[in-house]
């Protein structure tokens, strides 16, 4: 069987309405590189990744895989695709180098010079406005922690809008706020790296803030297509036991409804407020905040890669301390079955009750999985291709499975790969790839791999059914 073949086999039987979205996502910092050119300032990710320790093997996003200056070889590979939209993040610092107040044009006029290379070959542009990278200026005024960076964050909204608001359409305002504000700020897994739970739950609130800051900011100037893009660990419990299922109850407050309930219910959950208080970091709450988060919103972006077993307990020695406020309480257990390279277990059927879940919790709101993929170790053979079947399976399965929730009635309009290309996987640095496209980081080559061949499939046959 060649691998056309298998290919053919796999995406038999997969349809999609017609107007459904197929895109592939990127972000900023894992991308970009050129970090120091036309005046971008740095950012928590350019300190991060730059204090020894921090990253795998040392490495930083300076060069990632140079998409600043290949911009127009990316957008051609994507048309290639026959992606129907991008995924992609404008860089808070390129724009405004010092956070706020001056504006820095070349910035500006990158992602204007992006916008129209995608236009101009049909790929739809959704543009999300902060995927992690803070201006550093900010960070040493407080960062997240503190609330003026939610002012901040609309000021930069407002800049950002009137110099694209005229060509993009689909705009989203926050990246997976749970990892900015959990692992940024409890683990210290990700910029900018520190441990401390009062810190975590001041910069969930102010992030969140920010979110309808922007949003009211977005919908005055006029725009029509906005979401926010959350993140989501279906949490199980290893027993019945009351102990393990209040420890699965407390992560999956703060790990996933702590977000998505202000967001489209205009409340923090009642458990999760009263664990943050007995910890004592509670959240800065201010009469009217809570409106302010609910805007309304036209979807919801839908990150989902992975379920998650947790227990009570003490957490094993060593083992770093994980993205929860409250103590080491909490134990996650080792996936069962196969594992990606980043040690993440496979539950296509975890996705279909995830997207389930969602829908239930907000209804009347589409969803689009913003981001779903794996890492795989990948090579490119003698003859110039990339096999990489893990990947392919992984694909097939979870656009499976998010069929399989449509079909019972998860209203979701559109399903982002992540990623475009193998990138800079934050912490992880370059070890890990996520690409459906490879990238050779000594030359900067790109080489479809076969799962960017059979999404290209895919897309082709949900073209030609439309
Ligand atoms: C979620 C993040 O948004 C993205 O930046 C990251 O690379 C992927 N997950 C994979 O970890």
């Amino acid at each position: 069987m060649t691998s056309t073949d298998i290919r053919e086999d796999a995406l038999a039987g997969l349809t999609f309405p017609p107007g459904f979205v197929f895109g592939a996502a990127t972000a900023a910092y894992q991308i970009e590189g050129a970090v120091t050119e036309d005046g971008r300032g740095p950012s928590i990710w350019d300190t991060y990744s730059h204090t020894p320790g921090r990253t795998y093997q040392g490495h930083t996003g300076d060069v990632a895989v140079d998409h600043y200056h290949r911009y127009r070889d990316d957008v051609a590979l994507m048309a290639g695709l026959g992606l129907s939209a991008y995924r992609f993040s404008v860089s808070w610092p390129r724009v405004l180098p010092e956070g706020g107040g001056r504006v820095e044009q070349r910035g500006l006029d990158f992602y204007r010079r992006l916008v129209d290379e995608l236009l101009a070959v049909g790929v739809q542009p959704w543009l999300t406005l902060y995927h992690w990278d803070l201006p550093q200026a900010l960070q040493d005024r407080g960062g997240w922690a503190d609330r003026d960076t939610a002012e901040r964050f609309a000021e930069y909204a407002s800049v950002v809008v009137g110099a694209l608001g005229d060509r993009v359409t689909h705009w989203s305002t926050l990246n997976e706020p749970m990892c900015s504000a959990l692992l940024g700020h409890v683990s210290g897994a990700h910029a900018p790296g520190l441990q401390d739970s009062v810190a975590g739950a001041r910069a969930t609130h102010h992030l969140l803030l920010g979110h309808g800051l922007a949003a009211a900011r977005l919908r005055a100037a006029g725009v029509s297509s906005l979401g926010v893009t959350l993140n989501f660990t279906p949490m199980n419990p290893a027993s019945q036991d009351p102990a393990d299922l209040d420890a699965a109850r407390r992560l999956d407050g703060q790990q996933n409804r702590m977000f998505l309930e202000p967001v489209v219910n205009g409340a923090y959950p009642a458990d999760v407020v009263a664990d943050l208080e007995a910890a004592g970091a509670p959240l800065p709450v201010r009469d009217g905040d809570l409106e302010t988060i609910a805007a309304p919103l036209d979807w919801l972006g839908v990150n989902y890669y992975f379920e998650q077993t947790v227990r009570a307990g003490t957490r094993p020695a060593g083992k770093p301390p994980t993205s929860f406020i409250g103590g080491g309480d909490v134990v996650e257990l080792d996936p069962v079955g196969p594992t990606t390279t980043m040690g993440w277990g496979i539950s296509p059927q975890a996705f279909t009750d995830l997207l389930l879940w969602i829908g239930g919790r907000a209804p009347g709101l589409p969803l689009v999985v913003t981001e779903n993929g794996s890492a795989w170790d990948d090579e490119v053979d003698a003859e110039g291709a990339v096999h990489d079947p893990e990947r392919v399976d992984f694909l097939v399965r979870h656009l499976a499975a998010m069929a399989a929730a449509m079909e019972r009635g998860a209203d979701v309009r559109g399903y982002f790969a992540w990623s475009l290309l193998d990138n800079y996987e934050w912490a992880r640095g370059y070890a890990q790839r996520f690409g459906l496209v490879h990238v050779d980081y000594a030359t900067q080559r790109r080489t479809a791999k076969d799962s960017g061949l059979a999404y290209a499939e895919l897309l082709r046959r949900h073209r030609d059914e439309a």
